[in-house]
């Protein structure tokens, strides 16, 4: 194997990946922030902040798929003499003689070190409030005093990330400063409608400013030469539409060994109606003023910037396993649990993938995501767990997408992908069974946000699995809609023209017979949860307040259902050697043995092996074999195989893909992970470690940096799969349903920790290489020390101790206090 060039490496002490190279083989990012203020950034500089919502309220200013690639960031120039350099390296390009990048747990440390100047930058988005920090640290390494010159630079969005990259006839016109003292406000709009301002301050005085862009850049300059800077004058100029900016001038005298603080601060202020102006058209600037008092000092930032590592502290210290692989341990312990907050927050709508205007939060993708991150911060998981319910339709049917700003559904996008209702069951039970929290169900949640209409969660839930059995196709399995988990696979869509979109244009349900054995796998393994919950509360587990329903009649009702799904796919869905995909819409097979291309796809291996369907036949062992023989690869398994060829009209956007790219035989990696579950459910640990391995970013960055391109501490959406042109290489890092899954399978099924109704069932499925390794997990008000003996064994627990006593079973009832469990294979 070819040895590839590394361009960093991880360091877990400070869970950290430490980028050494500028020139990574594509921007190398990290996310800022927590809740409501957010950024993003790469490895130099680049990337921008919004608040809430990267469409509506995007605070700077970013151009995508710029040349040269992530171009606009937060810059800080030093001109140092005649040279002119940036931390980060970019935009300058300067060669420095020392760069490092760390990023970090919701922070990033940039350092450069050029002629015995070293500057070292420090982004991060303080706990609970609406601004970026940037510490920058400016230090004399030399023997002689240097006189400096700084220039900060940021450009501002104005607002709606969309309209600001179109509506040019507008946008020239309307930007709006104030220049107070060291801070700059940018009030674009706020004369009118918006009640929000942003503003860029630094916590010393300046020599200088700017904050039109021509002005400052120059109209024939780029960023890497801005005329202010390389002539070392800024020009103190007042922005008046065009493009406005805000960058400090700071003169900076540095003795030998000499090193000085800079707080710049990027924040954001929304006022009262009635309190937005102090004189006519001067901004009422109480907020932000309040804001700059509180981080206006080293030591106040500091401060701030262990408030956050302790956050993280206490997040990361839920679930920490110790095997002694470090590769996994770092992914498990850190980055993918990391991942999963990202994705949590961002859903997909921002990343250097995603533009932030596209899309909003989606439905099934939220409830997915939850899984990922409940355990950190239930609350917040209860939360988007009503939000999303509040954007379903009395029939069940739900948007599939819905704004974070107003958390109204998407009209654009619309309704009836079919496994959508099912996603909100799978959310709902795993938000449960984290902390027993059955009042949820009682939550009084309306429909399509519409006052009036609210019914109890467990109506939202009922209905959801109601919408799967009212829509069944000719041979009794779940009709596909528009899509389901696959939304390139559009059955009921015909489009010849370009200019539809394959999700939108017109579903054809009149007259079709397309169904999913995806949805059937789905349905029979969230409705098997629902059943069971019904009977959690038919046993008196919990007494519902606002809802009546017999639940022992409701379990056995569903129980019906899922069962004759159960034998709905046996008899129509099986194809000899492993699962079908799915009906067309004159039901012809799909993903049969009989068909010319895409004969086997990944999706129904992966949902109809956890469902178990028919494994009393071998069905799930011949599925899972198939997975191995005709999906596996060096770098994953792929969606699809053979790759479709040409395009077909009865199946939409799946076969537009050139082949082994996205959906057309991709390693689609959300989707591994259902084959892996599959695995571990049917006790075959060598092979769920092995499918396992082959995602694992940490296994990836060992051996494909420059293959991979995108960054290795996180997973991507897809790899190039086996029929691509260059298998192996990534796209679409960061904000994908992968991150929950590797999450959920890794906890859960291979080590093993599942949170149950009533207490941690223990159920490893392990390589029989494994050897004995420890997780803490807290567990509501419990904490378990739990340390395994896999003994060679692939799965099966044999024995188990709680506090030295032996118990019945693989469930540890749960109790508050500090727990120490053995457990033997
Ligand atoms: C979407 C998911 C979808 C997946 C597969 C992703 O881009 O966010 O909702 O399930 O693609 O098509």
């Amino acid at each position: 194997m070819e040895q590839q060039k590394r361009y960093g490496h991880f360091d877990d002490q400070h869970r950290e990946y430490v980028i050494t190279d500028p020139q990574t083989p594509w921007p190398w990012i990290n996310y800022l922030g927590n809740e409501d203020f957010f950024s993003l950034i790469s490895n130099t500089a680049g990337g921008y902040s919004f608040y809430k919502d990267a469409k509506f309220r995007r605070i700077t200013r970013y151009r995508y798929n710029n040349v040269p690639m992530d171009n606009g960031g937060r810059y800080f120039y030093i001109k140092d003499g005649d040279t002119v350099w940036n931390p980060g390296w970019k935009p300058c390009k300067t060669p420095l003689d020392f760069y490092e990048c760390r990023h970090g747990m919701s922070y990033t440390r940039i350092t450069g070190r050029k002629n015995g100047v070293e500057a070292s930058v420090l982004f991060f988005v303080p706990l609970k409030k609406w601004c970026e920090v940037q510490k920058l640290t400016l230090t004399n390494n030399s023997s002689e005093t240097k006189h400096l010159k700084l220039f900060s630079f940021e450009e501002w969005c104005l607002w709606n990330a969309a309209t600001d990259m179109e509506n040019f006839q507008r946008n020239f016109s309307t930007g709006e400063v104030e220049i107070e003292g060291s801070t700059i406000y940018h009030k674009t709009e706020y004369r009118e409608r918006r009640n929000h301002y942003a503003f860029y301050h630094v916590n010393t005085a300046i020599q200088g400013f700017d904050t039109d862009r021509e002005t400052f850049v120059g109209l024939y300059n780029e960023f890497a030469d801005p005329q202010a800077v390389m002539e070392g004058k800024p020009r103190n100029s007042h922005a008046h539409g065009w493009s406005p900016i805000a960058s400090h001038y700071i003169e900076v005298t540095l003795a030998p060994g000499e090193s000085k603080d800079f707080v710049f601060l990027l924040g954001y202020i929304e006022n009262e109606q009635d309190k937005k102006f102090e004189s006519l058209q001067v901004i009422n600037k109480d907020k932000a003023h309040a804001l700059i008092a509180e981080l206006d000092t080293t030591e106040k930032v500091d401060k701030a910037f262990a408030e956050l590592c302790e956050y993280w502290d206490a997040l990361l210290n839920i679930y920490k396993v110790r095997t002694g692989n470090d590769k996994l341990d770092r992914m498990v312990n850190i980055w993918n649990q990391y991942q999963c907050m990202v994705t949590f927050n961002f859903s997909r709508s921002a990343s250097f993938f995603e533009s932030g205007v596209g899309r909003g939060m989606g439905f099934r993708d939220s409830n997915q995501d939850l899984v990922g991150f409940v355990h950190q911060i239930p609350p917040r998981a209860r939360q988007r767990i009503i939000d999303i319910a509040s954007t379903q339709f009395p029939d069940g049917g739900c948007y599939h997408q819905y704004q974070p700003l107003t958390k109204r559904g998407n009209n654009d996008i619309g309704g009836g992908f079919n496994d959508d209702p099912c996603w909100l069951i799978f959310g709902t039970v795993a938000y449960i069974k984290e902390t027993g929290d059955f009042s949820i169900l009682d939550e009084m949640v309306p429909f399509d946000n519409q006052p009036g209409s609210e019914v109890t969660l467990f109506e939202h839930l009922k209905i959801s699995m109601d919408h799967v059995i009212k829509n069944l196709g000719p041979h009794m399995l779940p009709l596909i809609g528009r899509a389901d988990w696959n939304d390139c696979l559009n059955l009921n869509c015909f489009s010849w023209d370009p200019n539809e979109s394959f999700q939108t244009t017109e579903n054809v349900s009149e007259g079709t017979k397309a169904e999913s054995l995806m949805i059937a796998g789905l349905f029979v393994v969230t409705g098997k949860d629902y059943v069971a919950l019904c009977k959690k509360i038919a046993n008196g587990q919990w007494s519902m307040v606002n809802g009546q329903c017999d639940f022992a009649d409701e379990a056995a009702r569903m129980q019906k259902a899922v069962d004759e799904m159960i034998e709905a796919v046996k008899k129509h869905g099986w194809d000899g050697e492993w699962y079908l995909r799915a009906y067309d819409f004159y039901g012809r097979k799909i993903g049969s043995n009989e068909c010319e291309e895409a004969k086997i796809f990944i999706e129904s291996q992966g949902w109809c092996t956890m469902a178990e369907i028919g494994a009393e036949d071998g069905m799930v062992a011949k599925s899972l074999d198939s997975c191995k023989k005709y999906l596996e690869c060096e770098h994953g398994m792929v969606l699809n195989n053979p790759a479709f060829t040409k395009y077909i009209y009865e199946y939409g956007e799946i076969s537009s893909y050139p082949e082994g790219y996205k959906e057309n035989a991709g390693i689609f990696c959300h989707n591994n992970p259902w084959v892996i579950i599959g695995e571990c459910i049917a006790g075959r640990g060598n092979d769920a470690w092995s499918h396992y391995a082959k995602i694992l970013p940490s296994y990836v960055e060992e051996k494909y940096q420059t293959l991979h391109k995108v960054e290795p501490y996180v997973n991507c959406q897809m790899v190039a799969g086996k029929d691509a042109f260059r298998p192996g290489e990534g796209k679409n890092s960061w904000l994908t349903g992968t991150a929950a899954w590797m999450w959920y399978t890794v906890s859960e099924f291979i080590l093993g920790i599942k949170p149950d109704y009533d207490g941690i069932r223990i159920d490893p499925c392990l390589p029989e290489t494994a050897t004995d390794y420890t997780v803490s997990r807290k567990f509501r008000d419990a904490e378990y020390e739990i340390t395994i003996h896999p003994n060679g064994a692939q799965k099966g627990v044999k024995s188990i101790t709680l506090d030295g006593q032996p118990i019945q079973g693989t469930v540890i009832p749960y109790s508050a206090g500090k727990h120490v469990v053995e457990v033997t294979m």
